[in-house]
C-alpha cells in the first residue's frame, strides 16, 4: 500500500493539477459512498470547489481527515465550526480570482443592460435587414448597489466608477476609507437603485436575502447581477418577477441546484445565464490550482497553510 497521504478529489482537477498532485499524493476521485468505504481510512485531504464543497457525509466518512484545500473562495458548503472541532484545517485560494469575478458582475451588467445576447440572435438570425430591434439601457448615471463590500464587492466598484455610475454598497458593515456611500437596509439600497449586484458570501446569513419584498422593491426598471451564490436568491421569486417583467432583467452565474438549474430560466429572454464562469478563465484557474496544490503540500511538509481559512 502507498504511504503518500490519500487526497479525496470532490470536483474534476485540471491536467495540470493531477500531474503536480501525483508527485506527491495518492489520489481518489470521488465518485459514490459505497466506493468511497473502500479508501476512506487512507484519506488524509481533500480537494474541492467552492460550490460543491464538502458534503457532510464525506466529512463523516473520513476518519483521518486533516486538511481541506478548496479551490474557490466560498467555504459555505463546509462545517467549519466541524472542521474547527475535529481539527482539520480548512484553506481557500483567496486573493486568486477577485478580478475575474468583479468582471463577470461588469460583463453580465453590460450583456443584459445593452441586450447583447437577443442583439446577438436577431443578426445571426438574418433579422437586420427585416425589422427593427428594441432599443436598450443606458448605463451612465444610472445607480448601482452592491450587497456585500468584501474584495468582490470593492473591485466591482472600482470597475464601475468608470463608466459615470453612482455607486452605494450594502454590508454587514460601513468600510473605513471607501469613497461608496454605505446603505445599511438592503430594501432601501434596492429602491434606491438600478442595478443590484450580489457580491455577498453564501451561507445561512445570506440565504434567501434577495426575496420578493426586495425585488419589487428593485422595480420594473431595475435589474439584478448575480455572481455571488445561487442560495442568496429565493429563485422562484425571481423567476416569477422576471415572467411578469416586474423586474427589467437579469444576469446570473450562479444558481440553486447548479448545474441541474430550473429549466423555467431557459425561456426568458431578459435574463443572461453563465454557468459558474466568473473565476474560469486559463490564468485565474491555473493560480487557483497552484495554490489548492501549494497548501497541501506546505500542509504535508510542515503543517502549515498558504492561506488558511481554519
Ligand atoms: C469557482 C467559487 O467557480 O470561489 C468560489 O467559491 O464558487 C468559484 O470561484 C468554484 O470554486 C470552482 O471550483
Amino acid at each position: 500500500m502507498s504511504s503518500r497521504p490519500g487526497i479525496l478529489t470532490i470536483d474534476p482537477i485540471l491536467p495540470f493539477m493531477r500531474e503536480r498532485l501525483e508527485q506527491s499524493f495518492e489520489l481518489h476521485p470521488y465518485t459514490t459512498p459505497e466506493d468511497l468505504q473502500r479508501f476512506a481510512p487512507r484519506i488524509r485531504g481533500i480537494t474541492t470547489g467552492g460550490a460543491s464543497g464538502v458534503p457532510a457525509e464525506i466529512m463523516n466518512a473520513l476518519p483521518n481527515l486533516e486538511v481541506i484545500s478548496v479551490n474557490g473562495v466560498g467555504t459555505d458548503r463546509i462545517d467549519l465550526q466541524e472542521a474547527k472541532r475535529r481539527n482539520i484545517r480548512v484553506a481557500t485560494t483567496q486573493n486568486t480570482l477577485t478580478e475575474d469575478v468583479a468582471d463577470m458582475a461588469v460583463v453580465l451588467m453590460m450583456t443584459v443592460m445593452r441586450d447583447v445576447v437577443n442583439n446577438d440572435r436577431f443578426v445571426r438570425a438574418g433579422s437586420w435587414p427585416h425589422s427593427p430591434l428594441p432599443l436598450s439601457r443606458s448605463l451612465t448615471k444610472k445607480r448601482v448597489g452592491i450587497a456585500g463590500f468584501g474584495h468582490i464587492g470593492q473591485a466591482i466598484a472600482k470597475r464601475i466608477s468608470a463608466f459615470g455610475m453612482e455607486i452605494a454598497y450594502f454590508n454587514s458593515h460601513a468600510k473605513p476609507d471607501v469613497p461608496y456611500r454605505f446603505e445599511p437596509d438592503l430594501k432601501s439600497l434596492a429602491e434606491w437603485c438600478d442595478v443590484l449586484i450580489l457580491a455577498v458570501s453564501g451561507g445561512a446569513r445570506s440565504a434567501h436575502m434577495i426575496d420578493n419584498d426586495i425585488l419589487t422593491a428593485l422595480g420594473k426598471d431595475g435589474f439584478l447581477i448575480n455572481i455571488a451564490r445561487g442560495t442568496v436568491v429565493d429563485e422562484s421569486a425571481l423567476l416569477n418577477a422576471l415572467k411578469e417583467k416586474r423586474i427589467a432583467g437579469a444576469g446570473l452565474d450562479v444558481f440553486q441546484n447548479e448545474p441541474d438549474i430550473n429549466p423555467a430560466f431557459f425561456a426568458l429572454t431578459n435574463t443572461v445565464l453563465q454557468a459558474h464562469q466568473a473565476s474560469a478563465t486559463i490564468e485565474t484557474r491555473t493560480a487557483m490550482g497552484n495554490l489548492v496544490v501549494n497548501n497541501l503540500i506546505a500542509y504535508f511538509t510542515d503543517g502549515t497553510l498558504l492561506t488558511p481559512v481554519v
